[in-house]
């Protein structure tokens, strides 16, 4: 059985192991990726300062170790390749597509200088190819970050830590020399809700405590009357605690506040950002939802990061549900959105399946059940006579698509880690395709 899938993040990386490693087929699989690099935001997404999680990239270069393996990088779906190509070539599809798309806050303001998405941050700080043309002025001393997720902790984070400790990251060059420059002095954690219902995670919460330069502050009317047994609130409260070191960055946690309006100054640029305090409201399911109370403050703040979440954007031919902004599925089997009716042959595995949450770790089990149904349905379908393997890459060369193998992404690693030493960093990434193409030569 021939296989394609098509983005080699955590969710295409796991399904291809899951698929290979199975018994009752024998499959080969080709994984595709619009980057000539692997690893979706493990490489494009993880903070730079969390290199231990990226060492998960060892248990997927052996997958790509496997003979029946091959990673076939800069081609994208959608436009070097057609879904009908893919259904001519392969017996199977599966989508690992992730969610490459940000969600918007929908105020008023949101698209002046100085206030961008969080995903642009990201991508840009972690040498994405897509946004290294991306400019950020730090120029500004405050910072308000919108949402308090994991993600909005990533880029507080980021936004204080000393140049010292980001030199020896695997952040962007571009980036690094930046943030060297930066008058950043606090930012502001902003959660709609209040510190039991926040979405980021203990580890990550204890960090923004240990950071060289900078103290967190929260209020301690914050904390009232809250369960002292919840892990962030007992870290929040600790946080009370502490001395304020003089001279000291901050992040400010503002809880149960709700943007209504990104303010411009005399340069257009972000001046400051409107805010309405919430209170919060049980609901009959049990959850705890956020009302505005009318009430209305200012935060003087210079540059605005909002870290809201991220969604599918549709990929032409593959059937996309608009309201959860996903691909069409149930349970990981691609179904027509409309009359919910599966379409044999194409699946869905990691984000783009499920929306964006969840670890990477994760992946392993949401792959391997997708993986099952795969194996369940294949029943008769190698009887389907195939083109040989080989005609995909002919395909994409009478298109004029070079694409790039896993030992031409070897040599590109190698690069990049000689590059990095130099600076005593795990890797200096190459940001631009053309560069990384001219490098491996035609
Ligand atoms: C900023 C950030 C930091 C994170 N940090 C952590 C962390 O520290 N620890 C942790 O466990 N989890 C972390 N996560 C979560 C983790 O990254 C995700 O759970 C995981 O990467 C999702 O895997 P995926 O394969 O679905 O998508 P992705 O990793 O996004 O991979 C999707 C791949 O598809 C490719 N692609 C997209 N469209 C096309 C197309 N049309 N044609 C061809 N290829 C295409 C992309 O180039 C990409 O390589 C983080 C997430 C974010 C956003
Ligand atoms: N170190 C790590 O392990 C790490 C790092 C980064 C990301 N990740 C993972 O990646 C996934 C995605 O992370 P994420 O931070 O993007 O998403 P997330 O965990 O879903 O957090 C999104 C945050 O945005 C808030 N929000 C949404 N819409 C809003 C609005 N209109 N106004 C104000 N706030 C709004 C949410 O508040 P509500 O709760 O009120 O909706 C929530 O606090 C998560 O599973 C995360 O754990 C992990």
């Amino acid at each position: 059985m021939r296989v394609a899938i098509i983005g080699s993040g955590p969710g295409g990386f796991y399904a291809a192991e899951a698929l290979l490693k199975r018994t009752e087929v024998a499959a080969e699989v080709d994984l595709f990726d619009r980057l000539p690099t692997p690893y979706g935001l493990v490489r494009g997404g993880v903070a730079p300062d969390h290199q231990k999680i990226k060492s998960v990239t060892r248990v997927f270069a052996g997958t790509a170790a496997r003979p029946t393996f091959r990673f076939l990088g800069n081609v994208r779906l959608g436009t070097d390749l057609t879904v009908e190509d893919l259904l001519r070539h392969y017996h199977q599809v599966v989508y690992a597509t992730g969610n490459e798309a940000d969600r918007r806050l929908g105020i008023p303001g949101e698209g002046i200088t100085r206030c961008t998405p969080a995903t642009v941050f990201v991508g840009w700080y972690n040498g994405h190819p897509d946004y290294r043309a991306a400019r950020f002025d730090f120029s500004v001393e405050r910072v308000a970050v919108v949402g308090n997720g994991n993600v909005a902790v990533d880029v507080a984070r980021i936004l204080l830590r000393t140049p010292a400790e980001l030199t020896r990251t695997d952040m962007a060059a571009h980036a690094v020399e930046a943030l060297r420059q930066s008058r950043v002095r606090e930012v502001f954690l902003l959660g709609r809700r209040g510190p039991a219902q926040a979405a980021f995670t203990p580890g990550e919460l204890e960090e923004l405590g240990k950071l060289e330069e900078a103290d967190p502050v929260v209020d301690p009317a914050d904390l009232e009357g809250l369960d002292a047994t919840d892990a962030n609130v007992a870290l929040l409260r600790e946080f009370t605690a502490r001395p304020q070191r003089p001279g000291a960055k901050k992040i400010h946690f503002r809880f149960l506040r709700s943007p209504t309006e990104v303010l411009a100054g005399e340069d257009g640029g972000v001046a400051g950002l409107l805010l309405e305090r919430n209170r919060l409201e049980a609901r009959p399911d049990g959850t705890v939802a956020a009302r505005g109370t009318g009430e209305i403050e200012r935060l003087e703040v210079g540059m605005v990061l909002p870290a809201v979440g991220y969604a599918a954007d549709p990929i032409p031919g593959v059937p996309h549900d608009e309201k959860r902004r996903v691909i069409a599925n149930e349970d990981g089997r691609v179904v027509d959105p409309v009359t919910r009716r599966v379409i044999p042959d194409q699946y869905v595995v990691g984000w783009a399946r499920t929306g964006p949450q969840g670890l990477i770790g994760e992946h392993k089990k949401g792959s391997g059940q997708v993986v099952a149904h795969m194996v369940a349905d294949a029943a008769g379908l190698t009887a389907r006579q195939l083109p040989p393997r080989e005609a995909i890459d002919e395909l994409l060369r009478q298109r004029g698509v070079r694409p790039v193998t896993f030992s031409d992404w070897s040599r590109l690693d190698q690069v990049e880690v000689e590059r990095g030493a130099r600076r005593g960093a795990p890797r200096d990434k190459i940001v631009d395709v053309q560069a990384m193409l001219e490098l491996l030569g035609s």
